[in-house]
């Protein structure tokens, strides 16, 4: 926990100190994560990989973009069908509505993540402590998931999802700056130091290759952290980061 917890402080240090690189002449990357709430690659991919970016700096020149949607179909008669039925329905709504509520990632990501790793852990129906959890605010969701906004907003994410180009195929279905990653949707890391355009390369992305031979595919976060957090080492992780990006408010005990 305390090596974590270090891990974090600094990462947070270098956060804040390299809020410069995105205007060193380089657009912020766009990372668009198409995905449905109860997909198990899904959650993994968020519990164990994405939120690296907070840990790292390169938060500091993403755009991170999640699309609440996945292989979820919207009938003529306007129902609204999910891949894993009608509680992802009702998750993917709950998400899109805290990116409504909360715009900013920094404030809707602890929220999603905290959902995601209980969809990691099969105990999503007790999704609603995450509010609690987080200090959260429970009623502006609320009103959101159950009234005509949460609908909306699926729509708007369905007309998203179906403008892909190329169409997506499966899910996560991982976009960088338009160019999906396909299978190699873990080393999103990669992908965004390599379409970054300024001049000074957050540190995240120095150690990692840029040339033209690159013949083991590499994760970088495979190789830092080690392949997948154990159930325990879980739930040290979602304390560490919920209370690093919410560090001035408290955190209930999960
Ligand atoms: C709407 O269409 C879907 C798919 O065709 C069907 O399963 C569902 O029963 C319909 N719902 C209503 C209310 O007609
Ligand atoms: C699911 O979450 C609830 C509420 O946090 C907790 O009481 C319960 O022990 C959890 N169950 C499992 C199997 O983790
Ligand atoms: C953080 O919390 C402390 C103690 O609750 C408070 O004194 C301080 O003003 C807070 N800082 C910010 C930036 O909210």
């Amino acid at each position: 926990m305390d090596a974590l917890r270090l891990i974090l402080i600094l990462s947070l240090l270098s956060f804040s100190s390299s809020a410069v690189a995105a205007d060193n002449g380089g657009e912020k990357v766009t990372l668009g994560l198409y995905y449905e709430s109860l997909c198990p690659y899904c959650s993994n991919l968020i519990v164990n990989y994405l939120y690296k970016l907070f840990e790292s700096d390169l938060i500091s020149i993403t755009d991170l973009e999640l699309i609440p949607y996945g292989n979820a179909k919207v009938h003529p008669n306007g129902t609204i069908t999910c891949q894993h039925g009608p509680y992802e329905c009702l998750l993917n709504t709950v998400e899109a509505c805290a990116i409504d509520v909360w715009p900013d990632v920094k404030d809707h990501f602890p929220f999603i993540y905290c959902v995601e790793s209980l969809v990691y852990q099969h105990n999503y129906t007790y999704w609603e402590t995450c509010f609690e959890k987080l200090g959260l605010d429970a009623s502006p969701v609320t009103d959101c998931y159950k009234g005509k906004r949460g609908t909306e907003l699926i729509l708007r994410y369905a007309a998203k999802t179906n403008a892909l180009q190329p169409p997506h195929r499966y899910v996560p279905w991982v976009v960088v700056d338009g160019q999906p990653l396909y299978d190699d949707y873990r080393n999103f890391a990669y992908y965004i130091c390599k379409a970054y355009k300024g001049t000074t390369k957050p540190t995240a992305c120095t150690g990692l290759s840029f040339g033209l031979i690159r013949k083991v595919k590499m994760n970088l976060f495979d190789t830092l952290y080690g392949d997948k957090i154990s159930q325990s080492k879980l739930f040290e992780a979602v304390q560490a980061i919920l209370s690093w990006l919410q560090r001035n408010k408290t955190v209930a005990s999960l």
